[in-house]
């Protein structure tokens, strides 16, 4: 596995690389379910690059910014057990150098949800993921269930700017009581953490209201907000049941659920705030 820590090495190297690419995009402290994206990368590519990078455009408040859980020594010896070719790993002044001023806005796609809450969050985004798809060339980028708007997000962008990489979304991998793995976790209080599989009663919640037959988007949303809100230490964000391609929230003129929908949910547990959703087809 080679590190490349300065962009412009990488990009001498690039033009010199043979057969498909798989890049797996991340932030770093690294767990299973991002393994579980770069497993896939490596098997059906013949070269692997795993990004690390935690990009500041993407965070709303710098104390966020600051408390990401960073263990760079770990996820390197995660990555080479896992047989991945490249780390790229670059300092944030080399990703956004002093003149950098190109900005990537997918518009109404980045607006509700994550984005009403964080505001320039899927610009972010998008921005970064445009540089690492310029950058690595992918056949194919792997991305995470978990962050549901996110995929819809690099989708639109991908198709829009006419990029030739395939984006390859796989489940969200969960704790053994349901908690979606995330970055995030380790910063819960034991407490806190004893609570957080209510996100993924809720999301079951209305994934059996739905299959009971309920099309009534009002009453499933309500379902979802009874349970949070019985678990006293969750104070939610948003529990959303909106069209999965478009994000418009379902039923706003019928009150009619049909489709593939997506259920998600923000809530924070004291400072700590985590989102899970799950896709559900209507029939
Ligand atoms: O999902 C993430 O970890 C980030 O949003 C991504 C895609 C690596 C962009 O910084």
């Amino acid at each position: 596995m080679k590190v490349f820590t300065s962009l412009e090495e990488w990009k001498r190297l690039r033009p010199g690389l043979t057969g498909s690419l798989g890049l797996v995009p991340t932030m770093g402290f690294l767990h299973e379910g991002h393994l579980s994206l770069t497993r896939r990368a490596v098997a059906e590519n013949d070269l692997s690059v795993v990004w690390i990078f935690v990009n500041p455009k993407q965070f709303g408040d710098g104390a966020d910014l600051e408390a990401y859980p960073r263990d760079m020594e770990r996820d390197l010896a995660l990555l080479e057990a896992g047989r991945v070719d490249y780390v790229l790993a670059p300092p944030a002044g080399e990703v956004y150098p002093p003149d950098f001023q190109t900005l990537v806005t997918v518009e109404a796609l980045s607006k509700p949800l994550e984005g009403a809450g964080r505001p320039g969050h899927f610009q972010g985004v998008a921005t970064v993921v445009a540089k690492m798809i310029s950058l690595t060339q992918p056949a194919r980028a792997y991305f995470g269930q978990k962050d549901g708007q996110q995929c819809v997000v690099v989708r639109r962008m991908v198709a829009d700017l006419s990029m030739l990489t395939e984006i390859v979304v796989c489940p969200t991998v969960r704790d053994a009581d349901g908690l979606a793995l995330s970055s995030r976790n380790v910063r819960l209080t034991p407490e806190q953490r004893r609570a957080a599989p209510v996100l993924h009663r809720a999301l079951s919640a209305a994934q059996e209201s739905i299959a009971a037959g309920e099309r009534n988007a009002d009453t499933v949303r309500l379902k979802m907000r009874a349970v949070l809100d019985a678990e006293p230490l969750a104070h939610t964000e948003y529990a959303s049941l909106a069209d999965a391609e478009s994000l418009e929230e379902c039923g706003t003129e019928t009150g009619a659920v049909t489709g593939t929908v997506m259920a998600s949910l923000a809530v924070r547990f004291g400072e700590v705030r985590l989102i899970d959703n799950v896709l559900i087809e209507v029939d």
